[in-house]
């Protein structure tokens, strides 16, 4: 019997907290667009398991990194992803490796990793260094007026989307498909989840049908085909027993993982370029790391010595996880700490509020990169307190391609320019569904002499 499972004596079953419809209205706006504020306030006022029962759905909010080690472990199979994330991206990015459980997930994942292990890796830097050097030198920068970082890094990310996991220059495609593209990503969670035309989501799965027409036309060279781009990988990956994607697979894959990378990465970018915006001797400290590596380009090689770019980035994504909460789907009942959930729950765990817990961290609310320093490792205090990647069968298969990929670009605009923002300035962060500014980020940017 799983760990998980309920045993004989009589566990008090978690009750949905009474709340007016007024109030339920509050939650639900509060959720989306303040999810610290909002889970803070409830685990401080019903504790760290809440029930609430909203248009005939049961949403069972858990806190702390104990929550996050039991959904994200998920021993004995009670959480399904498939049946959480359908509901809330299934319409655009069906089949996606995220929104898949058990063995199935298991077969999927495993015949990606073709496309991210060691050596192919070492490609996508080389194919994305000179791509990331031409674009962060072609900003266009001008003294004393502020450029909108969000949009120049999601544009970068786009372009190297392109050449990394489809391995092509668009060409005359190019505006019809990241149109596409930006217009499945946009759709992915709509506010309005109905699709009538004229609606977001509509639009979006007009989009993704453009999208797979894209992709079906090219299945067929890229099974036989010599690139080493994530497309061609997926189209030719193949397991032990000789089993490989079927053509809608790859194409399912591919437009869910262009999707997991763009809007993530280009959060996590964003949230660094902030901070060390604000904390210019955090931005100096970089400085000098990346100088003392001498004045070549980057080499795939030296990216581990670009330590401190690393803390400023797990620090961006303590304070910003890009996606602030992780939603699972109760297959059956389970227990945690002490109470019964009930099966057919919609169960979320927060990265945003674990993040916070003075518990595991001191001074959350502080940007203190030296907390992941080998004297500090404050991430360490709890297997489950840092989780902006998750963790368990579904932990972020493109974690290790978003690290080379930031430290890439963190090393070149700390090499072409120094940035800032007003002193009283403070980005204003809309969390859900990926976090990003709502202003964009305006940053004043300066060649270094
Ligand atoms: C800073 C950047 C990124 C962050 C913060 C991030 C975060 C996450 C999170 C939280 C999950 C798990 C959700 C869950 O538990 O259901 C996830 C899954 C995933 N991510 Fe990322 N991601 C990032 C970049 C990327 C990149 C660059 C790629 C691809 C190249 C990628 C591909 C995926 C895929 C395919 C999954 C599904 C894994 C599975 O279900 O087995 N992500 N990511």
């Amino acid at each position: 019997m799983s760990e998980l499972a309920i045993s004989e004596e009589a566990l008090e079953e978690l009750q949905p907290i009474e709340v007016g419809p007024l109030e339920t209205w509050r939650f639900i706006r509060q959720s989306y667009q303040y999810p610290l504020e909002h889970a803070q306030e409830l685990q401080k006022r019903y504790g760290n398991a809440v029930m609430q029962k909203i248009a005939g759905r049961t949403y069972v909010n858990l806190y702390g990194a104990d929550a996050h080690r039991l959904a994200l472990l998920n021993d004995g199979e009670v959480f399904s992803n498939a049946k959480a994330w359908n509901l809330i991206i299934g319409r655009i990015f069906p089949n996606g490796l995220m929104l898949r459980d058990g063995d199935d997930h298991r077969y999927h994942r495993r015949l990606m990793q073709a496309g991210f292990k060691n050596k192919v890796m070492q490609g996508y830097f080389r194919d994305m260094l000179p791509q990331v050097q031409e674009a962060i030198a072609a900003w266009p920068i001008r003294p004393g007026k502020s450029l909108l970082a969000y949009p120049l890094f999601k544009r970068m990310t786009l372009d190297m989307a392109a050449t990394i996991f489809l391995g092509m220059d668009l060409g005359d495609e190019a505006d019809r498909i990241n149109q596409a593209f930006e217009t499945t990503v946009a759709a992915s969670m709509p506010r309005i989840p109905v699709a009538i035309p004229g609606t977001l989501l509509w639009r979006g799965i007009r989009a993704r049908k453009q999208m797979c027409h894209f992709f079906m036309k090219q299945i067929h060279s890229r099974r036989h085909g010599s690139g080493r781009d994530m497309f061609t990988l997926l189209c030719q990956a193949t397991d032990e027993e000789g089993n490989r994607y079927t053509d809608q697979e790859v194409i399912d894959h591919m437009i869910f993982l262009m999707m997991a990378a763009h809007d993530t990465t280009t959060s996590a970018l964003t949230s660094m370029t902030y901070a060390l915006a604000r904390h210019p001797e955090w931005q100096q400290r970089l400085l000098d790391e990346v100088v003392g590596l001498g004045t070549g380009p980057l080499r795939y090689e030296d990216l581990d010595a670009l330590q401190h770019i690393e803390w400023v980035m797990k620090e961006a994504l303590r304070m910003y996880p890009p996606l602030s909460t992780l939603p699972k789907y109760s297959l059956k009942p389970f227990e945690f700490e002490g109470v019964k959930i009930p099966a057919d729950a919609i169960v979320v765990t927060y990265p945003i509020h674990t993040h916070y817990m003075t518990d595991y961290w001191r001074e959350p609310q502080q940007f203190d990169p030296l907390r992941f320093s080998d004297e500090r490792l404050e991430h360490k205090n709890h297997p489950y307190c840092w989780v902006p990647f998750s963790g368990g069968a579904h932990m972020c298969i493109g974690l290790h391609f978003a690290i080379m990929q930031i430290k890439l670009v963190m090393y070149q605009m700390l090499r072409s320019y120094r940035w800032s923002v007003p002193k009283d300035y403070r980005m204003p962060v809309q969390q859900s569904p990926i976090s990003k500014p709502r202003d964009n980020l305006p940053v004043f940017f300066e060649h270094r002499g």
